[in-house]
């Protein structure tokens, strides 16, 4: 495999006693669309700084293009920021922002002139140069942003939440486009966001943050299906689970003993290493995975009533009270298939739609390959 085009190895940081990054190792590779993606505090803007040289982590190392940037300052490293505020000079024009950078370094004029038109071609503002900052709408400035930072033929761009100020509508446009832009241009992105449908829309990859941690990295689509984590796994998208302790193990297929009876996993589908009778787990569905009828199915199932059917347009949801209280998500586009609120119903699945958590999922993705190893 070619080099990382960004590599972070075994970085910590602390600010004072608060740990916030922590054993963070994540290759980026050149041209991909990587997503860091967590709730608010989890570590995000720190991590992207680590790689601008915004700061410095306090322990491990960081590569951009396979040299240590440990020295470098951020204007030396080939990687430019798109800040969440924009941080557009509100004083100067819209020419004269994108400008900024290639006047810095003394461009000569005919090629300033020539690379800020191409640029606002680029992020549809041709017309607008002479425009005052305060007179641009948010998604234009956003779009201001981009050009400034793409002027200066960054290998790497870096994006803190820059669609955060944008309404809903905008937003998914801006989305798009600027994945377009991404793939027009074959520049590595590193994108931070905490929504997670943002992340599965735009990304190749996504590296999903908790308190400091990457609890997975992964393409949209294994991290939706595959979640390592009890974390992942309600973070991104919805997720019904069951908690259990492993009572029998047979030709691959886990027993699970809950409060409300017992369920079934793959052993195969188990997300790290390996598990055992006794062993605590959790299984995950996906509520367009769990089966419902008001007739008893073969094999395991568990009873509920229906609580709600809701119409969300494209789909039918339903949530049903187990016995213990819990409430289950059950999703369909068939309305035919949902029986009414108050129904005794069984809720099941296909065991290949089931992944089984393992409690011991809390700790850090390295220690997993490393207990993967070990079997
Ligand atoms: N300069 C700083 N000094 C001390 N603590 C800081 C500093 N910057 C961030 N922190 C703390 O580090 C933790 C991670 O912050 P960070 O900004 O990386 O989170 P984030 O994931 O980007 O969150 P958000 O989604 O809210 O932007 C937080 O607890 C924050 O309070
Ligand atoms: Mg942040």
């Amino acid at each position: 495999m070619a080099q990382p085009i960004v590599s972070m190895t075994n970085v910590e940081k602390w600010y004072g006693s608060n740990h916030v990054v922590k054993n963070c190792n994540l290759n980026i590779e050149e041209g991909e669309f990587l997503t860091l993606l967590g709730p608010s505090g989890c570590g995000k803007t720190t991590t992207l700084r680590m790689i601008s040289g915004f700061e410095l982590p306090s322990e491990g190392m960081v590569k951009v293009e396979g040299e240590n940037v440990e020295k470098k300052e951020p204007y030396d490293r080939s990687v430019n920021t798109v800040f969440q505020n924009y941080a557009l000079f509100p004083n100067m024009n819209v020419y004269d922002n994108i400008a900024y950078g290639l006047k810095v370094k003394k461009v000569p004029k005919a090629e300033i002139k020539e690379r800020v038109t191409q640029m606002l071609k680029l992020v549809q503002l041709e017309g607008f140069g002479k425009r005052r900052i305060t007179q641009m709408s948010g998604g234009q400035k956003q779009r201001v942003a981009i050009a400034r930072a793409l002027i200066n033929r960054p290998k790497v761009l870096l994006l803190d939440e820059p669609l955060g100020a944008l309404d809903m509508k905008l937003r998914k446009q801006m989305q798009i486009e600027l994945k377009r832009l991404q793939r027009k241009l074959e520049i590595t992105f590193v994108y931070v966001t905490h929504d997670q449908e943002e992340a599965l829309t735009m990304s190749d990859r996504i590296a999903v943050m908790s308190a400091g941690v990457i609890e997975q990295i992964g393409t949209p689509k294994e991290i939706y299906l595959k979640p390592r984590t009890r974390f992942v796994a309600n973070f991104i998208g919805e997720s019904d689970l069951f908690d259990g302790i492993i009572t029998a193990e047979s030709d691959g297929v886990l027993s699970i003993g809950t409060e409300v009876g017992t369920v079934k996993g793959l052993k195969e589908n188990t997300t790290i290493g390996s598990v055992k009778v006794n062993d605590p787990v959790s299984v995950c569905v996906r509520p367009e995975h769990v089966k419902i009828s008001t007739e008893k199915p073969e094999g395991f199932s568990v009873q509920a009533v229906v609580k709600d059917k809701i119409f969300v347009g494209n789909l039918i949801k339903e949530i049903a009270v187990i016995n213990n209280g819990n409430e289950i998500k059950i999703n369909s586009i068939n309305a035919a298939d949902l029986p009414e609120p108050g129904s005794h119903v069984y809720l099941s699945w296909d065991l290949k739609d089931a992944v089984v958590i393992p409690e011991r999922s809390e700790i850090t993705l390295d220690t997993a390959d490393k207990l993967k190893e070990v079997g």
